[in-house]
């Protein structure tokens, strides 16, 4: 009988330690390596500020200006492509914050990496759709999407970017 109080309080205490393991996002115990450097990462920072600049320039030409330059769309449009194709990879092993001081990656990212990838997949979609869309001269069509593309920027950036 006391044994079994005994061996009830031991599994208790185990329980107990193990616990706050568990309910912490277990980052570290996923099994992912960090076999990714630091130029990785910066690489990862300079395609977003890319991205940004070039995205930016692309909403101004076609959203607010209405532009009906093609060519000068199509450029910075597969120029968007080219650079997404980039950050799946780039996403592929932990690098968050916590082991790479000059990121703004939240671990969140690998401990939910289905979600995040559903966002990053959905994203380089609308930038091919994008470019499809000014290839064919749907330049109002094209305007819609990358109105809601910007959408998809602030979503994932809320979920996954420190401030
Ligand atoms: C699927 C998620 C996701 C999407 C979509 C996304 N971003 Fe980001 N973005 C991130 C993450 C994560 C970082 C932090 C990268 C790092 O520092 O490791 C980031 C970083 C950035 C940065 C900062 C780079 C720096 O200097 O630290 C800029 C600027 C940026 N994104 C712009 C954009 C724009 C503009 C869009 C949309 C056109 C966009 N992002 C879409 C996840 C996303």
């Amino acid at each position: 009988m006391l044994s079994n109080v005994y061996r009830l309080a031991v599994c208790f205490l185990i329980a107990g330690f193990l616990s706050p393991t568990f309910a912490d996002t277990p980052v570290k115990n996923l099994g992912l390596t960090t076999h990714i450097t630091a130029d990785d990462v910066k690489l990862r920072i300079d395609t977003f500020d890319e991205i940004d600049r070039v995205f930016k320039a692309l909403r101004f030409k076609v959203v607010n200006q209405r532009s009906t330059n093609r060519e000068g769309s199509l450029e910075y449009s597969s120029q968007l492509v080219e650079l997404s194709y980039r950050l799946p990879d780039l996403f592929d092993t932990l690098s968050s914050q916590e082991s790479f001081p000059m990121s703004r990656s939240r671990p969140e990212i690998w401990s939910q990496k289905a979600r995040f990838d559903l966002l990053m997949d959905k994203f380089v979609d609308n930038l091919e759709q994008i470019d499809d869309q000014i290839k064919s001269g749907e330049l109002v069509k094209a305007g819609r999407l990358i109105d809601e593309t910007a959408k998809g920027c602030r979503r994932c950036h809320n979920a996954y970017r420190y401030k």
